[in-house]
This record gives C-alpha cells, structure tokens and sequence, in this order.
C-alpha cells in the first residue's frame, strides 16, 4: 500500500475558503501602502546564499539553522527566508540608486524557514512588507512604522507596538564588548545555550526565557543608554513623530531582532490576540546592508507582518463569495457552452453547469451559488428563471445576454 501524500511538515494549502480573507488583506495592503507611494516589487523565491549569508548574518539562527539551501551546479542557492535582503540585491542590480530617493516599495509573497512548526509558525509562510531605500530621515522611519500600524488596524489587529534604537555598528561593536565582558561575570547563572553563544552573540540573551538568564539581563548594560548623540537625536525625532501621528508604543531597550543587518531603529509589534508566536511584525532601519551586497552607501528601513498571524489575530469575518449573475443548467453542448463564454465576454459572471445535474440538482446548486439567473436550452429557445421573483420565462437564444444584463425581472 502506498503512503498516503500529504503537504509537506510546517506547509499547507491555501483552499478556496480561505482566499476571501486573504484577498481582502493583499487589497488593504494596496489600497495603505499605494496611497503613501509605495509601489509593489515582487523577487524571486530563489536567491543566491550569498545574499542572506552576507545581508542576514552568518550568526544568525535563519542563516545557521533556517534556511533550505541546495547546490544548483556550481552555485549554491536559497529559497528566501525573507525579503530585505533580496529587494536591496534587485535595488543594487537595477540601479535604482538613480532614481528618485528614497525608493519606496513593498512586497507579498511566500518565504522559507526551516523551524520547528506550531500553531503561527511555518515553514512556507507569508509576508507582506516594505522597503524604504535612500534616506536615513527620521521621518522615513516614522512614516513606515505608523504604516504597518494603519494596516494591522485596518486589518482588526490590536497590537502592541515596541520600539528601540540600535545606534551605528561602531556603538553596538563597544556595547558588545560591555555586555560579553558583563554574561561572563555572570556566567554561571546563565543557561548552556546562552553561555555559549557570549561569543557568537549575546544580544539573544536578551531573548532567553531562563529563569537565571533573565535576571541577570534584567542588570545587564542597555545598548539604549550608550547611543552617541547623532543616533540619539534621531530616536528622538522618530518618536516625536510617531507621538505626532498619535500612535502608541513602548521603548523598550531589550529588544533583539533575528537579523544582523539592523541600525539605528528597530520595532516590534506583538498582539495578544496570538498565542505564544505573538510577534504580527517587526522591522527597522539598515543603513549599512545596501553596501554589504555590493551597492553604493545607502541607508534602508521598512518592514514585514506574517499574513498568517494578522489573519489569525484579525479575526475579520472573510467576506461572501462574489455571486454569479448567470447559471446555464442542463446539458454542457455548444449552445450551453456558447451561452456562459458569451455572458462572461458581456462582463457577467457565468458558470456552466459542469455536473450534469437533473433540473432539481441545478437549481439547488444555482442557489448555493447566489445565482440570479438560470438559464437552460428548451427547444429552439432558452428558458430564463429569475432566482429572486421565481419567474420564468421563454427567451430568444439570443437575448438571454441581454435579459440578464438588464436585470432585475424578466
Ligand atoms: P522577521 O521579524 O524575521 O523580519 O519576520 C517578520 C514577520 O514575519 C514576523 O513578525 C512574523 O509575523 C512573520 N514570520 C516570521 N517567521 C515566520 C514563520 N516561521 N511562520 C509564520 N510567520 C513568520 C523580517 O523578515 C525582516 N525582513 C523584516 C524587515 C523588513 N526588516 C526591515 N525590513
């Protein structure tokens, strides 16, 4: 007996029910981003490692443990653990330097990791974010945080947004050494897995959920508290300016994001509407990762929700399916056939009754369906039913098109 063939582990179909939702999401992301200029890139699934190795972290858990890497003849290739990476490589092979600054884009589509799945995490999941390329201006920062809080509201998402600043690579190399020097004082209260990544990275400690851990980095030096004074600056001005669109948020220093390539700004935002993956998007400035892939000095900020999580904690009732106008029962011949194209090239929505019904099977279907009209071949004419009034009649093949279109009655 052969094994019963499922989606793979961490990955599943996206059925017809579920479209109406996530439709509605993609034309509010649209309709949010559109309106403040935003235009919509779309990369390919497909990157070269180096990409994420360079532009993520070599340090990284995405990089280290996540990622679905394969060797396609000499080239070592990944399917994309996530977006920023790749849209800065596109912004440097498309020259987009050239144009007007910053560029200002945003994306939704299928991204990859290889974690250990549980209810809101995937290992094919969904995002939509932005990208802002070409202006280090608090306001950019500020303009891209209170859209991801327009969206995750308009999408009935309560969240939590938190906001913290990572300063410049310089600042974060000497706090760095502060707080290495800080977890190895303290190491013996620190979990295995904590202690032994001191080297490798030991902002995740911030991140820890043992006990021991988390009162020692409850003591540990702030990187918030060691911002020099131009990076200071702009935290400030970000945040006066979210204060200026009314949005809330908290500062909260222990922040750590899963990406290397952050400076300056980074957010967070969380919904308690979600279980224990609360995290419904997160994002920050990247001023030095243009340059880390091979382009001219550009400073970078955006954003990126995970679908799955907004429509998990949105809860947004999906809207009704469109209704059909036209539903042309018994029998699938030419005349049939010729009908429902002939009502579709008219702009209408048809549907052919493609399961050879009886009359009674039809009209149960043309209701489900929300049909307004049905419509089926009855000597040299066609036979017209108004699902509404009841009413029925018999109608030149001709101008059924017609009858239908003028609608409502017959
Ligand atoms: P991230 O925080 O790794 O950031 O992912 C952003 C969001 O994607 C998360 O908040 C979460 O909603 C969703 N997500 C991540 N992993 C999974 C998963 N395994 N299953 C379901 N949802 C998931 C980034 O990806 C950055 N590129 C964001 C960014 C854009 N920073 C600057 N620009």
């Amino acid at each position: 007996m052969t094994e019963k063939l499922q989606a793979p582990r961490g990955t599943y179909d996206v059925l017809p029910e579920d479209f109406a939702a996530r439709t509605a999401l993609e034309a509010k992301a649209r309709e949010v981003l559109g309106a403040a200029g935003y235009e919509r890139i779309e990369t390919p699934a497909l990157e070269q490692t180096e990409v994420f190795a360079r532009g993520v972290g070599a340090s990284t858990d995405i990089v280290q443990k996540e990622m679905y890497t394969f060797d396609e003849g000499s080239e070592s290739l990944t399917l994309r653990p996530e977006g920023t990476a790749p849209v800065c490589r596109a912004y440097v092979e498309h020259g987009m330097h050239k144009l007007a600054q910053p560029v200002k884009l945003w994306y939704l589509g299928a991204y990859f990791r290889r974690e250990r799945p549980q209810a809101g995490r995937y290992r094919q999941f969904w995002q939509v974010g932005v990208e802002a390329l070409g202006s280090d201006e608090p306001a950019v920062d500020a303009e891209v945080v209170v859209l991801l809080v327009t969206l995750l509201g308009e999408m009935g998402v309560e969240a939590t947004l938190r906001l913290s600043s990572l300063g410049t690579p310089a600042t974060r190399a000497a706090y760095r050494d502060e707080l290495q020097a800080y977890l190895r004082a303290n190491s013996d209260r620190l979990s295995a897995e904590v202690r032994e990544r001191i080297d490798l990275n030991p902002l995740r400690a911030f991140d820890a959920d043992h006990p021991g851990t988390r009162e020692v980095m409850a003591g540990a030096p702030k990187l918030l508290d060691r911002l020099d004074a131009s990076d200071r600056e702009h935290f400030d001005e970000v945040r006066r300016l979210l204060d200026v669109a009314g949005v809330r948020y908290v500062v909260d220093p222990t922040l750590v994001r899963g990406l290397d390539y952050y400076t300056r700004t980074v957010f967070e935002v969380t919904s308690e509407q979600l279980g224990a993956q609360s995290g419904v998007g997160g994002g920050g400035r990247y001023d030095g990762l243009v340059e880390e892939l091979g382009g001219p000095p550009t400073p970078g900020m955006g954003w990126a929700a995970g679908i799955e999580r907004i429509l998990l904690a949105g809860g947004r009732a999906p809207g009704a399916a469109a209704p059909v106008d036209l539903y042309v029962a018994l029998g699938m011949g030419e005349t049939e056939f010729a009908l429902a194209h002939e009502a579709r090239r008219a702009g209408l929505r048809a549907q052919l009754d493609l399961g050879g019904r009886s009359m009674k099977g039809a009209l149960k279907q043309a209701n489900r369906l929300g049909a307004r009209y049905v419509a089926w071949v009855d000597g040299a004419g066609v036979q017209l039913r108004d699902m509404e009034s009841g009413e029925q009649r018999e109608v030149p093949r001709d101008e059924v098109v017609r009858n239908v279109l003028r609608g409502p009655g017959l």
